[in-house]
């Protein structure tokens, strides 16, 4: 049985971990995407179906594009990588 401590440092782990892996709710990731893309790129949606295939793939697909396409920065990338993905839906 997990004591009330070691509970609590499971849940702060999670999230850590969660905040670390790049899932970034729209809210969070938006900015970046403002403040990176929406120079050029006024709307989201319009890029957002750029490839195609299953979550996997297109997540690749954006990475290896985006590394040399004004997101170079793996954070800042990984934010809008999860903005687009949510954006096309
Ligand atoms: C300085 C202008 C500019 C900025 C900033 C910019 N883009 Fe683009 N982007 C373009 C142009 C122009 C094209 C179309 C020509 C091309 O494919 O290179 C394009 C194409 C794309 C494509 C389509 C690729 C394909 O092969 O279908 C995607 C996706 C994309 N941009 C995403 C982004 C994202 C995400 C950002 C922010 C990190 C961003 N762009 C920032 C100008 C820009």
């Amino acid at each position: 049985m997990l004591t009330r401590t070691s509970r609590y440092a499971l849940t702060a782990m999670t999230t850590l971990m969660v905040a670390a892996s790049g899932f970034a709710t729209a809210s969070v990731a938006e900015p970046a995407f403002k403040e990176h893309c929406s120079k050029c790129h006024a709307r989201a949606s319009s890029v957002a179906r750029s490839f195609d295939g299953s979550e996997e793939q297109r997540k690749k697909a954006f990475d290896r594009f985006l590394s040399t396409h004004y997101a170079e920065d793996p954070q800042v990338r990984a934010k809008i990588i999860a903005y687009l993905l949510t954006a096309a839906q």
